[in-house]
């Protein structure tokens, strides 16, 4: 048996974040917490949200606490502000770590106990407080996705808290939110989109929905990524990646991941290396470990990236998926191994047992050992 799930509302378009106000009366809310952090507080983007709010008559405190990698005790520390205030709809305006933390919030504003205790698929008790997001970046998908990514710092573990309710309510893919993110940033997120789609469509636990959503944001990637790298303020290309994100997190949110994902969540808790920076070095080793497994799709990918495969053989024209990749991550400047990030050999292993735990694991098209994931971890340093 497959499912296809998606329970989030999305609105598109410039300037789509001035209906927030709207959306949450729509809804009930009456006092709202934006979770958020203080470069986005800083940038100014926070000012439309809470207009729109005071506008609809709903009050506003703000959270911006939220750093990368978001941590046990933030989710807490948020969590406890929300049960204090009694507030009853959680808005997230950020990248992955602002959504997921509000998605940790809003968990821990129904259920006692730790979020630790959550970790896994439906292990929360009562129903979470709705979710609005509003990505400024282009990558995470976070803002339709079932799952919080949160890191326990006192194992260097990351974990996810997953389950269909914590889904965000309402998503505004508005590209002017993203207008003032730093090009390492689209760089990043876009490549982790980018890793979401190819992930999600040669997943072994792909359906024709995702499918068919994968291939498009991978369309949608090839033609834009580089235009939105060069000028985030270009809000063509800024708003087509903020689809093509939303489209792989739809994907991939149905369908899991592989092992790219899986052995970048270890890179992300032992030495901080930002989630898409991860997947860009790891994505072509990934790619040429999972060739043998699914070689047609490779070609798919090929010619959504808009390479010409005509005549060629089935492998060829599949290895030039990895090569358009490499190109791509080579013309937007993306780093290229682990090393330059600060990674160092000696944690291999560690990191290695703890890829082999993520749930992405079962997913991925070739079957997949410690060893294996060992191997291209040394590969990709
Ligand atoms: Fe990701």
């Amino acid at each position: 048996m497959q499912i296809f799930y998606m329970p989030t509302k999305i609105l598109m378009g410039e300037g789509v974040t001035g209906k927030i106000g709207s959306e949450a009366k729509m809804i009930g809310a009456t006092t709202v917490l934006v979770v958020t952090d203080e470069g986005i507080r800083k940038a100014g983007l926070l000012e439309k949200v809470i207009l729109s709010l005071e506008d609809a008559g709903i009050e506003v405190d703000i959270f911006a606490e939220v750093t990368p990698d978001p941590t046990v005790k933030l989710v807490e520390k948020g969590a406890a502000i929300v049960k204090r205030k009694g507030h009853d709809l959680i808005i997230a305006v950020g990248g992955g770590s602002s959504i997921d933390a509000a998605k940790g919030v809003s968990v821990m504003a129904t259920n006692e106990g730790s979020i630790c205790d959550f970790e896994g698929v439906d292990k929360f008790t009562h129903k979470p407080l709705p979710v609005f997001a509003v990505p400024t970046t282009v990558g995470t998908g976070s803002e339709v996705t079932f799952g919080a990514v949160l890191t326990n710092t006192t194992r260097n573990y990351k974990f996810l808290v997953y389950g269909d309710s914590i889904a965000p309510r309402v998503a505004f893919l508005d590209p002017v939110m993203v207008s003032t993110a730093p090009t390492s940033v689209i760089i990043s997120t876009g490549m982790d989109a980018l890793t979401h789609a190819i992930e999600s469509y040669i997943s072994l636990r792909a359906t024709p929905q995702t499918e068919a959503l994968a291939i498009g944001a991978i369309k949608l990637i090839g033609a834009n990524l580089r235009q939105a790298v060069a000028n985030s303020e270009n809000f063509a290309a800024v708003g087509n990646m903020l689809i093509a994100a939303n489209l792989a997190g739809i994907a991939f949110g149905n369908s899991r991941l592989g092992i790219v994902h899986a052995m970048a969540l270890p890179l992300g808790a032992f030495f901080h290396v930002p989630h898409g920076i991860a997947n860009t070095v790891l994505l072509p080793y990934g790619l040429e470990f999972n060739l043998i497994a699914t070689p047609q799709k490779y070609v798919d990918i090929a010619s959504a990236m808009g390479e010409t495969t005509g005549g060629m053989s089935l492998m060829d024209a599949a290895e030039k998926a990895i090569e358009s990749v490499k190109k791509l991550g080579g013309d937007i400047g993306a780093p290229k191994n682990l090393k330059s990030l600060g990674v160092e050999a000696d944690m291999i292993s560690q990191m290695a047992a703890d890829a082999m735990k993520s749930s992405h694991i079962p997913a991925n098209p070739r079957k997949i050992s410690s060893k294996d994931v060992e191997e291209l971890y040394r590969k990709a340093l």
